[in-house]
């Protein structure tokens, strides 16, 4: 049996090594390279895939998996809104993704993020770096005193509201699919709207879907508290970045922390060299905000995450190649 894997970074290769030496029963193959239409020919004579990009599976990449009797798709990573579903469905293929490589990861990541912006570590760093040593104004607000609003209580929602909770702040929480502990403990709302309005700060852990594209927009913004914390380290797609920058403009948000960006693919993860060369001017006036923390996707970037994504993914696709079943199978 025969994978290919796709996209391979050198962070990755090691454990994809050692993964292989583990399953001598399988012939692995791997490339730096992405799956388009430019590199799907490499997983010929392949029984499935292994991949994790941004960019876009298209039909057209799919209809040529198929037709090349590769029928098993393994994603390293959760997110599953770059895949033509449709084209998947029409060739009778199976897709996993890795649901829980680290939840941990992702939930420390945007704490540590929260923290950076009460604190005002940046504008502090800045002050330092020119020789100002003064405190004010730059007074801190404390978590212990606030109200974190938690949009969607999936894994990574609730190891997000493990740490708050440690750090004594009021958690609140709205999602569709309630968590049962989560529900006990009385912790939801009943509307986004509620949410919003309650919340000192927002914590976002909700997967991209066509149905909330954008929802943080104007509206959402005019809902919130004055001065109130956004942390997005889940899907750029969920934050109209033009509203979120009239509302940082105008005080309503008092600082934001985006580990994802509406337009990042293509832009994070690449060395421009300089700040100027970033080419994305909208990108370019948040970065240079003191308020606003920018990092180019890397809440899940963890040693144990990138291994598990490795070894998780493998897993399940010499799964479906043996039974044509796994644990992490994908609806689309
Ligand atoms: C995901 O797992 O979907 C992520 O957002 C992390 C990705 C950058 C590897």
């Amino acid at each position: 049996m025969k994978i290919y894997a796709y996209g391979i970074r050198d962070d990755e290769k090691p454990y994809l090594d050692s993964w292989a030496k583990e399953n001598p029963d399988v012939t692995v193959g791997s490339t730096k390279e992405l799956l388009d239409e430019s590199t799907v020919d490499q997983a010929k004579g392949s029984d499935g895939v292994v991949v994790y990009q941004q960019k876009p599976y298209t039909a057209e990449v799919i209809d040529k998996l198929a037709s090349y009797g590769v029928k098993f798709m393994s994603l390293r990573n959760v997110g599953v809104d770059n895949i033509d579903a449709d084209a998947i469905k029409r060739n009778g293929m199976k897709v996993t993704n890795v649901p829980a490589y680290s939840p941990e990861a992702i939930a420390e990541f945007t704490v540590t993020e929260l923290m950076r912006l009460l604190r005002k570590t940046k504008v502090f760093d800045n002050k330092i770096a020119h020789g100002d040593l003064r405190w004010a104004p730059d007074i801190a607000e404390e978590l212990n005193q606030l109200t974190v609003g938690v949009f969607a209580t999936g894994r990574i929602g609730r190891a997000a509201i493990k740490i708050y909770k440690g750090f004594g702040a009021k958690v609140i929480g709205y999602d569709v699919y309630r968590n049962p502990e989560l529900e006990k403990e009385g912790i939801y709302v009943d509307t986004p709207e509620e949410l919003y309005r309650q919340s000192d700060v927002l914590s976002i852990h909700a997967p991209a879907t066509k149905e909330n594209e954008h929802m943080l927009n104007d509206e959402a913004f005019s809902q919130m508290k004055d001065g109130v914390y956004i942390l997005n380290p889940a899907r750029g797609s969920l934050v109209d970045t033009d509203a979120l920058i009239r509302a940082l403009d105008s005080g309503k948000v008092a600082g934001a922390a985006l580990d994802v960006y509406e337009d990042e693919v293509g832009i994070f993860n690449t060395d421009f060299g300089s700040f100027d060369a970033i080419p994305d001017e909208r990108l370019k006036n948040l970065i240079k905000r003191d308020n606003v923390l920018v990092s180019p996707h890397i809440a899940f970037y963890t040693k144990r995450a990138v291994r598990n994504m490795v070894y998780f993914a493998m897993d399940a696709n010499k799964s479906l190649i043996i039974s044509g079943k796994s644990d992490k199978l994908v609806k689309l």
